[in-house]
């Protein structure tokens, strides 16, 4: 009877441990969906982080620690980038003018949000890309050993610290791989993806881009 009441007790503090654990959770959940559309995040990252406009990166599912890493990145000046031809600023300018919005605390509890929001379909290519082309890029991509850290088809990541790729924007996945290639973009974990991206040229990059910008995530 003595081990039963034990027992039972120590039950009963395991569940309301794990409701207090859920209930921390649903705070930050709230509290991280509030920075997203109260910060401007939604102006050019779009509904849930899935929509993005122009050539941005999508981010709804995405690690939250990767999440976190870039916007600090960002936010020092680590990560820079090319400059957007058409504006004259770097393409990356636009979210480090809104980064003195944030604080520590928002850049963590919006990366948790982000990081379990789903994914959309991606918007299709228009021109629709040539199938030679969409061949070549997934070849590059399993030929160059892509899959040993982005996963199979760049949607599940072999660390959670890893980014997916798969179902970005292709200017802004070329971008990404031209910047990390080059060694424009060296901040956060690039460095683990020199030896492999080094292999790859202009066209590779581009038909790996194409390719990765097809695949549907929320499909899987
Ligand atoms: C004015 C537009 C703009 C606003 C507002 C903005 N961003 Fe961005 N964000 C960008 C652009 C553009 C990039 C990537 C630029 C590049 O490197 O090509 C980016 C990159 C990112 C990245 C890195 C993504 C990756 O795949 O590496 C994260 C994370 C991010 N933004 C989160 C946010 C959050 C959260 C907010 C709100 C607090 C926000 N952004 C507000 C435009 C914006
Ligand atoms: C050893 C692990 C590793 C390998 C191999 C690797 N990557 Fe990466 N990749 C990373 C990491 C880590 C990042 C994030 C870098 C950072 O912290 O900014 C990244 C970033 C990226 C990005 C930018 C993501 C974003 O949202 O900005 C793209 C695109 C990409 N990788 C494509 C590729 C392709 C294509 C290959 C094969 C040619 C490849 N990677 C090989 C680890 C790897």
């Amino acid at each position: 009877m003595q081990l039963f009441k034990t027992t039972a007790l120590a039950a009963l503090i395991g569940l309301a441990a794990a409701a207090g654990a859920e209930a921390a959770d649903e705070a930050q959940l709230k509290a991280g969906k509030g920075v997203y559309m109260t910060k401007t995040c939604l102006a050019c990252h779009g509904r849930g982080g899935a929509q993005p406009v122009l050539s941005y990166p999508m981010l709804a599912g995405q690690s939250a620690d990767y999440i976190i890493d870039q916007m600090e990145a960002i936010r020092d000046g680590e990560r820079i980038g090319t400059v957007d031809e058409t504006t004259g600023h770097p393409f990356v300018q636009g979210m480090v003018d809104i980064m003195h919005l944030v604080t520590e605390d928002d850049i963590e509890n919006v990366a948790v949000w982000l990081s379990e929001q789903p994914a959309a379909a991606p918007k299709p290519l228009d021109p629709a890309p040539d199938p030679d082309l969409l061949a070549a890029g997934e070849k590059a991509f399993k030929q160059l050993g892509c899959r040993s850290c982005h996963g199979d088809d760049g949607s599940k990541p072999t660390n959670k610290k890893y980014p997916f790729i798969s179902g970005m924007n292709p200017e802004y996945a070329t971008r990404a791989m031209t910047e990390i290639r080059d060694k424009v973009r060296t901040s956060g974990q690039s460095k683990l993806m020199w030896g492999t991206i080094k292999k790859a040229d202009d066209e590779e990059i581009h038909a790996i881009a194409t390719w990765l910008a097809t695949i549907d995530r929320s499909a899987q």
